[in-house]
């Protein structure tokens, strides 16, 4: 319970359908580093950041510091109708780390609208609105995104200004691909994907659009190399390949800065946001000029890029840089990783550890099989909770534990997380047992 009843008020005038976190939900009042402290003056280690986003962590100086500079200037905003300084720095970063040739950056506030400018760039240079989109993946909530988004639970409405075909996302556990090995795998995704064109379309799609590893469905991984081999096919017909690295960008995969690097291949557009503003609204996306330049007409965004939120982008990325993150997602995932690996083996309500970098998932079964077991993986995600620390849910059938903590995420920290997980983990385990 908060304070002043906070909950009920929340219950009387915000919409049901955007969901909170646990039984008894949690008001967060501060935060310093890794670490969040709640209304009662509980204090957590925080290992979702908001959904991936306090992807540097919380009251970070040189962060603060950046914004309060902009602040005193006295312009918040000046739309972009004005030159903005630092706007233009950003996204000068930013197309040099896409990878992307003679990249061009569009700001937006959102992924959801980032994804909106990715397709509406790739169905004008195509002029065709047919998009190829894979199954189980989350692009946002605007009816394009949503209509590019496979998971029954985030699909609010069927109207959908795409048409559109679904593949096979190349997933291990689940689905007609599951249990093939790596190369075959990606074999039968590529002969999909050649049905798809084949039986599913009228020729001259679009686009392509795909997670290199899927947020909100799980933290499920195609094959490495899976994005190159369709990427081939799609190089046959003049498809874009567009790469949603709002969960997967900025070295959080810690092998790699981009999702789309672990598949070989460079995308014609890269969507981000998320961690990139570190709380700050901050998103857009990249493309090659040819390709972003394919907009008709006038088209700007209010918010977008706006000289707040690209003064945090720019701090972020300097700090980003300067510390080496995506080195320290590598290290300290791979403590946290191995930890539960070793800790669920002969566990048979867990059907697989996975994922890369600071960005992990534990899938919860019933034993024996593959069935999924979301109360157990609820039970797990509260005792998370009790134990102090702050962890995410997910994945088709809400039976993944999702951990995606700051970036800055310190080894001490890693194993001190790691060990609430596998109390929590092993505990729950042991009472279905009993049960
Ligand atoms: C991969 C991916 N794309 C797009 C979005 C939408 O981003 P936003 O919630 O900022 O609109 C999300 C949000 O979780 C996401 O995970």
């Amino acid at each position: 319970m908060t304070s002043d009843d906070l909950l009920a008020r929340h219950r009387a005038v915000l919409p049901s359908w955007m969901p909170l976190y646990y039984a008894e939900p949690i008001e967060l009042v501060s935060g310093s580093g890794r670490r969040v402290t709640d209304a009662q003056g509980r204090t957590y280690l925080d290992f979702f950041g908001g959904v991936l986003t306090n992807m540097i962590g919380y009251d970070i100086p040189e962060i603060r510091e950046a914004v309060e500079r902009q602040l005193r200037t006295g312009i918040v905003h000046s739309s972009t109708l004005y030159l903005i300084r630092q706007q233009v720095e950003l996204a000068e970063k930013i197309a040099r780390l896409s990878g992307i040739p003679d990249a061009r950056v569009f700001f937006t506030n959102s992924g959801t609208e980032a994804n909106e400018a990715a397709l509406l760039v790739a169905t004008n240079h195509r002029r065709s609105h047919q998009i190829l989109a894979v199954r189980n993946s989350y692009h946002g909530r605007s009816y394009a995104a949503m209509g590019v988004t496979g998971n029954r639970s985030w699909t609010a409405s069927a109207l959908n200004p795409l048409q559109v075909a679904w593949l096979h996302s190349g997933e291990r556990l689940r689905g007609l691909l599951a249990r093939l090995d790596e190369s075959d795998r990606i074999d039968a995704a590529v002969e999909d994907l050649r049905e798809v064109l084949a039986t599913q379309t009228a020729g001259d799609v679009a686009c392509l659009i795909a997670e290199p590893i899927q947020g909100v469905g799980g933290f499920v991984a195609p094959p490495d190399g899976l994005f190159a081999a369709w990427k081939k096919v799609l190089d046959e017909h003049g498809i874009l390949l567009i790469s949603d690295e709002v969960q997967t960008g900025w070295g959080r995969t810690g092998e790699h800065f981009w999702g789309y690097q672990a598949h070989d291949v460079t995308p014609d557009l890269l969507t981000f946001a998320k961690g990139v503003g570190n709380g700050f609204a901050l998103a857009g996306v990249v493309g090659r000029a040819d390709v972003l330049e394919s907009v008709p007409a006038i088209s700007f965004s209010t918010f977008g890029g706006n000289p707040i939120s690209t003064a945090a982008g720019n701090a972020v990325l300097d700090y980003l840089r300067d510390h080496d993150l995506q080195a320290n997602a590598a290290r300290t995932g791979a403590i946290l990783a191995d930890g539960l690996r070793a800790a669920v083996a002969g566990l048979d309500c867990v059907a697989e550890v996975r994922g890369k970098g600071l960005m992990l998932g534990v899938e919860f079964v019933r034993p024996g099989g593959t069935e999924p077991d979301p109360a157990l993986t609820t039970r797990v995600f509260e005792a998370c909770r009790a134990g102090g620390l702050l962890a995410g849910k997910g994945g088709l059938h809400g039976n993944v534990l999702r951990m995606g903590p700051p970036l800055t995420l310190t080894e001490d920290e890693a194993r001190e997380g790691l060990a609430i997980l596998v109390d929590a983990i092993r505990s729950c385990a042991s009472a279905e047992v009993a049960a």
